[in-house]
């Protein structure tokens, strides 16, 4: 199986060390940028520089991992030309574009998988089965903090024209569908403050939202990107009727139903490879992906809701000394945030 993979960032080398991991799956890839393509190619991979390029290498399938403007666009046309995409969260920046490319994918007979890869975190995967398993009861409340200091990102997120949203958009969406995966269910409501709190830039770096899902449970999702050091985990916290599970993320998953505390810890992961794995077996079963597109949707949907509710006036303090600024050249790999 032949599979092309357009971005060569920091998702996009992922996906290229995940997937050079399964047996029978032949690489190339494309970046526009030459400095990203030399990167890359000195890792061992055939890169060249467009998706013309990379179409007319004929893939089987196409990983789609480019700034989030151009995400639609290329899994559409890659679909056009006969691949089956994984596609890169959020899918597309809007709603209607999202729902073209699936409907695109299902009059050409292609399957569209959305990179949540959070799901095949082990300790995610563990709590997921717990719930399914009725262990904990029914679900009736999720809080979800993902809360991270300063990191060195893509400038291109920072900017409305390139990113099309925020922080929601770059990880807040992994939020929204580890929420729908863990209670198997379905968001109804939404509501949302967004702002921008630290950072110079037109999109938010700070979501708190309330979430109401079709089975009558509710959650709470944070999203915050500070521009400083910052202590702290991402949490998830899920509470049944009769039990209760924690996840921190990358550490371990702890869940009780009033009994003895069932600890799952130190679980080794590659979420990426996980996420290839799946990718690649379905094709070959001939079965649809899971995260599928519309669990992108879903969870892109959600978002444009929260994005309704704001964004709120950007403060003018505090302010990250080194922020990016807000217009960088996009195709620029040299881009990447300085502090
Ligand atoms: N699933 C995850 O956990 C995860 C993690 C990080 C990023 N992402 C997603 O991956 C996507 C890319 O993000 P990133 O962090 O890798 O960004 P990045 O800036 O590190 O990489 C993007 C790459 O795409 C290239 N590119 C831009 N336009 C192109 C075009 N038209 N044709 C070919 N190449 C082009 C750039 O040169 C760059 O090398 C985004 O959708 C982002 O949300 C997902």
């Amino acid at each position: 199986m032949r599979i092309g993979i357009l971005g060569m960032g920091s998702a996009g080398s992922r996906h290229l060390r995940a997937f050079r991991r399964l047996s029978g799956v032949d690489l190339i890839a494309a970046d526009v940028d030459a400095e990203r393509r030399r990167h890359a190619e000195a890792d061992g991979v055939s890169v060249v520089p467009s998706l013309n390029d990379l179409l007319a290498a004929r893939p089987d399938a196409m990983v789609i991992a480019v700034p989030h403007v151009y995400l639609a666009e290329a899994g559409m046309r890659a679909i056009d030309a006969g691949c089956h995409v994984l596609m890169e969260k959020p899918m597309a920046t809007g709603r209607d574009d999202a729902a073209a490319l699936l409907e695109r994918a299902r009059r050409a007979g292609r399957f569209v998988m959305v990179s949540f890869v959070h799901r095949f975190r082990p300790e995610v995967a563990e709590a997921r089965r717990v719930i399914a398993r009725g262990h904990i009861g029914q679900p009736r409340l999720i809080v979800d903090i993902m809360a991270s200091g300063a990191s060195d990102m893509p400038s291109w997120v920072w900017s409305r024209r390139h990113a099309g949203g925020g922080m929601m958009f770059y990880n807040g969406i992994h939020q929204i569908d580890r929420a729908r995966f863990l209670l198997g269910d379905d968001i109804a409501t939404v509501r949302a403050e967004v702002r921008t709190l630290g950072y110079r830039s037109e999109v938010e770096d700070t979501v708190t939202a309330l979430l109401g899902f079709r089975s009558g449970a509710v959650g709470t999702v944070v999203q915050h990107k500070a521009p400083a050091a910052a202590l702290g985990s991402w949490d998830t916290q899920v509470f049944g009727s009769i039990g209760s599970l924690h996840i921190t993320t990358g550490r371990e998953m702890r869940w009780t139903a009033g009994g003895d505390v069932v600890k799952v810890a130190g679980m080794p992961e590659d979420r990426f490879l996980g996420a290839a794995t799946e990718f690649v077996a379905a094709l070959r079963e001939g079965r649809p992906p899971e995260p599928n597109g519309e669990d992108g949707l879903a969870a892109l949907e959600a978002v444009l809701r929260m994005y309704a509710d704001g964004p709120s006036p950007t403060v003018s303090s505090p302010m990250g000394k080194d922020t990016p600024p807000v217009e960088e050249p996009l195709l620029d790999a040299s881009s990447h945030p300085r502090r």
